[in-house]
């Protein structure tokens, strides 16, 4: 067990200053150093990482390449703004992210601090490229914390409350969700019944030839890890092209690897978006997006609709080209595609053995296990999943809740495979523990988790 009396007593300091809009609550840690997949407190204790700083650390914390590239290229030139001028790393980041977007189509990237950012420029560039007002985005999507990707987020009532009024002229359709299906439902029928539902608003009240784009994540991440069927994408990728509307990703959680390839979009087939965001892992957690989108689309807007004083920072763009650079040469898109599937195969003998895990979804090292009070009803259990967590992080590994009741597993890709057994091994017992009913949450935590 984890002592944490540092911990606790900063903590209970900064909450007299850190508005608590900005963090949702876990547990108390408070990190000094990581390194890899391995995280030290400030009271000394380890542990495994299987968050990744929400997917934003793919290549594992202060990766030597990625620090020596930060330190290299703060001692030459830490900033100057390229909303003006030009700099090296900027030029050559920009022509290898076009490069390496999916699909053929010449393509043409726009920097930015934040994935949030860089979902309010697919707005934008969708609206300027079709001169049309409308962007359908999804329930349960999570895009980002400005007020254009709030709008289009779909995840959380405190992104809304309070707040409005939002953007105009996004409207939401449902995500599929293949776990709770009606019962003998095929695959097949779920796709169909929410492309009925996506076409719906087409139907009633949003003229097709008014729409500037749908944005979908490939996966959904702060979703759940939930993964829309092959037919479906397909079907509204179609849609999209029969008229006129320009097929947006969003890419900040699941690009970079994490799926098992290196963008969440191929998962699926010969889909080429016309425009998608990129953040996160970018950069290794340093503050870089970019929007990347075909050239005529990027196009469309004029200096400066676009800008920030310092995106596409020197410093951030050399961390970038050095994680590209790591994610290549240490071939982490097929370790995590690998690993992944090894940890699957694990959650999957633990649902034999655990009757709450109700559904492991996984693709790449990058799950969603989905835990319930009864795996006929799948009611929710989100006391089990806030145990589980509390249990994980007294023994040594840090994991947390998406929805209240599904574990969030994304451990960075460069996780070697003992650290993950021991990671896995920790998670069993977890279940085992809250089955015996040993496992107490501590008292005044206040609400924990989304
Ligand atoms: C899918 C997705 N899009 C966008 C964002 C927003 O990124 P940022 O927090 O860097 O603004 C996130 C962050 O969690 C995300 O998961």
């Amino acid at each position: 067990m984890s002592n944490l009396e540092k911990a606790s007593r900063l903590i209970d300091e900064e909450n007299n200053y850190y508005a608590r809009s900005a963090r949702i609550n876990y547990y108390n840690l408070v990190i000094d150093h990581a390194h890899g997949a391995t995280l030290v407190d400030v009271d000394g204790n380890k542990y495994i990482d299987l968050l990744a700083s929400a997917s934003a650390i793919n290549v594992g914390h202060t990766n030597e390449r990625v620090v020596k590239a930060i330190s290299d290229q703060a001692q030459k030139l830490i900033h100057y703004t390229p909303a003006y001028f030009h700099h090296v790393p900027g030029i050559e980041l920009s022509k290898r992210l076009a490069e390496i977007a999916p699909g053929n189509s010449p393509k043409m990237v726009s920097f930015g601090n934040s994935g949030s950012d860089a979902n309010d420029a697919i707005i934008k560039f969708s609206r300027a490229y079709t001169g049309r007002q409308y962007i359908v985005s999804y329930m349960g999507s999570y895009h980002g914390s400005t007020y254009g990707s709030q709008t289009l987020s779909g995840t959380s009532l405190n992104m809304t409350r309070k707040i409005g009024p939002m953007l105009p002229g996004v409207v939401h359709v449902p995500y599929p969700d293949l776990y709770r299906r009606y019962k003998g439902e095929s695959e097949h029928d779920v796709a169909m019944r929410y492309f009925d539902s996506f076409k719906a608003p087409f139907e009633s009240f949003l003229p097709a030839d008014e729409t500037a784009c749908v944005l979908i994540e490939p996966i959904q991440g702060d979703g759940g890890i939930v993964k829309a069927p092959e037919e479906y994408m397909q079907l509204v990728y179609k849609f999209c092209h029969d008229n006129g509307i320009l097929f947006a990703i969003d890419e900040v959680n699941q690009g970079l690897g994490r799926t098992g390839k290196m963008w969440g979009i191929q998962q699926y087939k010969n889909i080429e978006p016309d425009l998608m965001s990129v953040g996160k892992s970018l950069a290794s957690g340093m503050p870089l997006s970019a929007v990347i989108g075909k050239k005529d689309v990027m196009q469309s807007l004029d200096a400066p609709a676009h800008l920030f004083t310092t995106s596409g920072n020197p410093v951030c763009s050399a961390a970038s080209l050095a994680t590209l650079d790591v994610i290549k040469d240490d071939h982490l898109v097929e370790k995590s595609a690998k690993d992944g599937e090894y940890a699957k195969q694990r959650f999957l003998d633990m649902q034999k053995r655990h009757p709450m895990i109700g559904d492991v979804r996984m693709w790449g090292l990058n799950g969603g296990i989905e835990l319930v009070k009864d795996p006929e009803t799948k009611e929710p259990d989100n006391d089990a999943a806030t145990k589980v967590i509390y249990y994980a992080f007294a023994h040594g590994v840090v994991i947390i809740t998406l929805a209240g009741n599904i574990l969030r597993f994304q451990p960075p890709l460069v996780i070697p495979r003992a650290q993950l057994d021991q990671a896995l091994q920790v998670l069993d017992d977890a279940f085992t523990a809250v089955e015996s009913g040993n496992v107490t949450v501590p008292k005044n935590t206040g609400k924990i988790g989304w």
